[in-house]
């Protein structure tokens, strides 16, 4: 009797572990799904009263945690108490953070509590069922049917849960509580340069799939090759002898594989003729992974990215990056962008100002952006949110932001868009600060040696006009990669055409940011600050400037579109928006959209 009791009481255990670890699922728009998009029920909780009792004890710490409040909790006689009511709250919609959804939550920073409600039956019964949230931001606790599932710590990379013991047909509740309280400990920390949108930001959806699936893939060229794909396929459990088969039609591609004690296999294939993908050239190829009950199909670009000197190489040919920055943020709608439609509005924008590359700030941005990336041609870095003054010496501040580095690359490591992780955005040289993003940038190689490694580095030295770039962690990445301000935080538009740059390092160098404020349509004359007479004039005599680097191999200025910043406060010319877009928070075009797509038209025509 003893041992049933143990047997039961530690697989009790097993099952909530296995709920409370984020389990990884590649390409999950490619997986048996049912969104959970719409309308969710909502309750704003500053005080966290849904999750502290009055003694400030977590209620799902305790024995029985259905005991916690706002566990969707209801008032079955008269003589109960029940202090709050999702039925006869309002609604707001998912995904989408709740700042730009009401008035009154415009700039909360605090906990709101979701709740869904869903009939789910499972098309086969011995499949197993998840929760999957393409993000919420900034701490998240999910709860199902009054059962703990998990917290996430992060606001900008997926995470999802397994709740096939906890799923009933009809009426299942999930309860959502999310957090965008700036932490000290953050990753990213007290202080940013964007709006702290907060809430279920992208997509949610239940994923259906089968008791052992193919939990990850990795399918692209290995480093420095051009004539072999190289297969990884992992299972969800550790299940050997599993057959799994890769096919790419096109290549004539059908390998067999079967996985190893650990659920694995990996194999590299040899190709002949390869189209490979470029931005003149965006060739996706379909590919299909099966493992003889579940077949998920993605569209993958087969392309190399290397350094060599001064020359970033793409396929073997040197190239120049023709850049732009970009927050994730729908500026005519308000708010975080999340959806296809978003995507296709900027990077579209993108396509008109004749780049071929995008620099996705300060953080990860939603799937659909990479996918359309691989689709238009359009080169990406993306972008670890250290941002700034992160706590150097802290391990728990580490190992977040190297679990949402982790998160990041697993997510897109199939994506040939993607060239470029960038480990930070200009953060203070220090012992500390060097070996944290040491080890970040040690732990992105050991997951993917095939892209590049930067960072937003800063400026350093300056004399006589004469600037200089010398940071310790240049010494960790491939491309040199550095803000600078100079004619709008750093003297007159003018002073560019004085200024020459020492940067001793023979790696390839792009500026990550640079720019100046314009509001749309006030103009003036070139020195007219916030005109955008002055804007445009500020990013011709940069650009000259810049072009004058040996290593001068891509730019990204800073920005595509105004953006809301509540450290821009500057009434009629700010209220709220950092305003160095080149497109205006209305969409409207300013004269330096069109100064840098000049730059950038002539650029193409002269980088052989
Ligand atoms: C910094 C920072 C951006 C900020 C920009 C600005 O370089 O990286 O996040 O918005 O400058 O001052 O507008």
């Amino acid at each position: 009797m003893k041992i049933l009791k143990y047997t039961l009481f530690f697989s009790f255990l097993l099952s909530i572990n296995q709920n409370l670890i984020s389990q990884l699922i590649t390409n999950v728009y490619a997986r048996q799904t049912f969104s959970l998009n719409g309308k969710w029920n909502y309750i704003i909780d500053p005080y966290e009263t849904g999750y502290y009792d009055y003694r400030y004890q977590p209620h799902d710490s305790r024995k029985n945690p259905w005991d916690g409040f706002f566990l969707d909790k209801k008032q079955t006689d008269k003589t109960q108490l029940v202090e709050y009511s999702f039925d006869q709250s309002p609604t707001l919609m998912v995904p989408g953070d709740w700042n730009s959804q009401d008035d009154k939550l415009l700039y909360y920073e605090g906990t709101i509590w979701y709740r869904k409600k869903f009939d789910y039956k499972k098309t086969d019964s011995n499949n197993r069922v998840f929760v999957y949230f393409g993000a919420a931001n900034y701490e998240t606790d999910v709860y199902l049917n009054g059962k703990k599932l998990g917290k996430h710590i992060g606001g900008f990379t997926p995470f999802s849960y397994e709740i096939t013991n906890l799923l009933k047909e009809n009426e299942n509740s999930i309860v959502v509580k999310v957090d965008n309280k700036r932490k000290r400990e953050g990753v990213p920390t007290l202080n940013t340069d964007w709006w702290n949108y907060g809430g279920i930001t992208r997509d949610v959806m239940i994923v259906e799939l089968p008791k052992t699936f193919v939990s990850d893939y990795t399918i692209q060229l290995p480093k420095g090759s051009t004539k072999s794909i190289r297969c990884k396929v992992k299972l969800s459990d550790p299940v050997a002898n599993k057959k799994i088969t890769v096919t790419i039609p096109e290549l004539k591609i059908n390998a067999n594989l079967s996985t190893d004690n650990n659920g694995e296999a990996s194999v590299i294939l040899p190709v002949k003729k390869i189209s490979l993908w470029s931005p003149e050239n965006p060739k996706l190829y379909n590919v299909n992974i099966s493992d003889g009950t579940e077949t998920i199909s993605d569209e993958i670009g087969f392309r190399t990215i290397e350094t060599k000197g001064h020359d970033i190489l793409l396929n073997g040919k040197s190239i120049f990056l023709r850049g732009i920055c970009i927050h994730e943020e729908n500026a005519m709608r308000g708010g975080r962008a999340y959806s296809e439609e978003d995507a296709a509005m900027l990077l579209n924008w993108v396509k008109e100002l004749n780049c071929n590359y995008v620099r996705l700030a300060h953080y990860p941005h939603n799937e659909h952006m990479l996918k359309l990336a691989d689709k238009l041609g359009i080169l990406v870095w993306e972008e670890n949110p250290v941002y700034w003054t992160i706590l150097w010496d802290n391990e728990e501040t580490f190992n977040n932001a190297k679990q949402q580095l982790t998160d990041v690359i697993e997510r897109d490591k199939n994506r040939a868009s993607v060239i470029i992780w960038s480990m930070a955005n200009e953060t203070p040289v220090s012992e500390p600060r060097n070996m944290f993003l040491g080890n970040l940038a040690k732990h992105a190689r050991s997951l993917d040696d095939t892209r590049l490694i930067s960072a937003a580095l800063e400026v350093h030295g300056e004399k006589n006009n004469v600037f200089s770039v010398e940071d310790p962690f240049s010494d960790y990445v491939d491309i040199i990669n550095f803000n600078q301000y100079i004619g709008w935080y750093n003297g007159l538009p003018e002073k560019c055409d004085k200024v020459t740059w020492k940067i001793n390092y023979n790696k390839p160098v792009m500026i990550s940011e640079f720019g100046g404020g314009a509001l749309q349509g006030m103009h003036g004359d070139n020195l007219t600050r916030w005109s955008e007479e002055y804007q445009s004039d500020l990013y011709d005599r940069t650009l000259k400037m810049l072009d004058k680097i040996p290593q001068f191999r891509g730019v990204s200025p800073w920005i595509l579109c105004d953006f809301r910043s509540p450290r821009r406060v500057l009434p009629v010319i700010q209220d709220g928006w950092n305003r160095k877009g080149v497109i205006g928070e209305n969409g409207t075009k300013k004269k330096a959209f069109f100064t840098l797509k000049n730059f950038y038209t002539k650029k193409k025509e002269s980088f052989k």
